[in-house]
């Protein structure tokens, strides 16, 4: 179903935060990179588990019982939001970067010292910091080269995959340039050489249909706060993949899949908000299930904030003084995410006479801190962001246009 200018009013009623105005305009959220704003049904599904479920898990009365199955159909819905085979295979944690180090601690203990493990210039320092660590093991740790127009260097990749590689740490999206790497050419190249797949769709998830069993990934991480959810960090797990893993547990966890690898009593009502999150985004699309229409919903939102980042793109592009970076928007394959510096202002200045206006925008490196510091912007200020959701407009785009140009 296609996802209009029409549609995004609509649903823009649907998110309180969009409604507050403070100093005489409403807020421009155009940090959908850093956190989105949520629909109300989110908020609605929260307070329902304080009111009628606010207990533990597995206990022998009603209300327990009901967050138990409650529990059960969020990961449900998660593995249809991913395109995973089983709601067994979804763990949760508080955010994707405490999953990720519970991920590699567990993995790093099945690999030995001269082991390697390539992670990339490109990711975000959760993707790159808890792999960095092995090498505290003896793991050697390679990084994937990123070249100066915001993209990997594929060659470099190929060429690091060697027979001593057991894993690649990839991010599906950068959320500091918008690059869309190329997860299938990761995945055939990773087969070759028997390593597993580890995917960071932290950037990705918000913005593309996803499909993790195409994909063949052995892991993937999202974090529900990007995609109008509340925090909880997600880990898919290929089936039979956790089951192998040694993860740090309390004799008294459960030892299997997906709890083998999540610690202490989870946060039922953010993890019942992100199943109203998801069902509130394949309210917007077509299909007997839930998963063709979180599909259907996906692909029409893909395309309307892909014609509004390109628009914003080009135009920018115009100012003087202006520099893009990233690539540009002649592939759909690129994330409705533009970075860009300015000749006259550091981006910390920019944001903050921008955010003056009420235009919520990010500066700064975004934990992309490697990607920052090989284009060279590390001493910098790094750079100034701006990301679209489903519920940004043309009209917002315009205003923070002219506000670019007027500084
Ligand atoms: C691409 C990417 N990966 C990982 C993360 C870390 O996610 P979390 O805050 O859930 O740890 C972020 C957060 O900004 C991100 O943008």
């Amino acid at each position: 179903m296609a996802y209009g200018a029409e549609d995004c009013a609509r649903a823009r009623l649907d998110f309180p935060a969009l409604q507050v105005a403070r100093g005489g305009s409403t807020l421009a959220y155009l940090d959908g990179p850093g956190g989105t704003q949520v629909p109300e049904a989110v908020i609605e599904a929260i307070r329902d588990v304080y009111v009628r479920c606010n207990v533990n898990t597995h206990g022998s009365f009603e209300p327990s019982r009901e967050v138990d199955r409650r529990m059960l159909a969020a990961r449900a819905a998660i593995a249809s939001f991913l395109g995973a085979p089983h709601e067994s295979c979804i763990s949760f944690g508080q955010n994707m970067t405490t999953l990720n180090y519970a991920l590699s601690g567990a993995i790093g203990r099945t690999l030995a010292a001269g082991d390697e493990v390539l992670i990339t210039e490109l990711d975000h320092e959760s993707n790159r910091g808890p792999w960095l660590r092995l090498s505290e093991r003896g793991v050697v740790v390679r990084e994937v080269r990123l070249q100066p127009h915001g993209e990997l260097d594929l060659g470099d990749l190929a060429g690091k995959l060697t027979p001593r590689t057991k894993l690649l740490a990839l991010g599906g999206s950068s959320n500091a340039l918008g690059t869309v790497n190329d997860l299938a050419l990761a995945r055939r190249l990773t087969r070759e050489v028997g390593a597993l797949l580890v995917i960071d769709a932290v950037h990705y998830a918000p913005h593309f249909p996803l499909d993790v069993a195409a994909l063949g990934a052995d892991f993937l991480l999202c974090s529900g706060y990007k995609f109008y959810a509340p925090h909880v960090g997600i880990l898919y797990s290929a089936p039979g993949a956790l089951a192998r893993l040694p993860t740090d547990r309390l004799r008294t966890q459960d030892a299997e899949p997906p709890y083998r690898i999540e610690t202490g009593t989870l946060n039922h009502a953010a993890i019942a908000g992100v199943q109203a999150a998801i069902e509130y985004l394949a309210g917007w699309g077509r299909g007997e299930s839930l998963r063709a229409r979180v599909l259907d919903a996906m692909t029409g939102i893909a395309a309307y904030e892909h014609g509004l980042a390109k628009f914003f793109y080009d135009e920018v592009g115009g100012v003087p003084g202006v520099t893009r970076w990233g690539p540009g928007f002649d592939s759909s394959a690129r994330a409705p995410t533009v970075s860009i510096t300015l000749r006259d202002h550091s981006p910390g200045a920019a944001a903050l006479a921008l955010g003056a206006r009420n235009l919520c925008v990010w500066n700064g490196d975004f934990y992309a801190a490697k990607a920052v510091e090989v284009l060279g912007l590390a001493g910098r200020g790094g750079l100034l962001r701006t990301g679209i959701s489903m519920y940004n407009t043309r009209a917002e785009i315009i205003r923070l246009l002219e506000a670019i140009e007027s500084l």
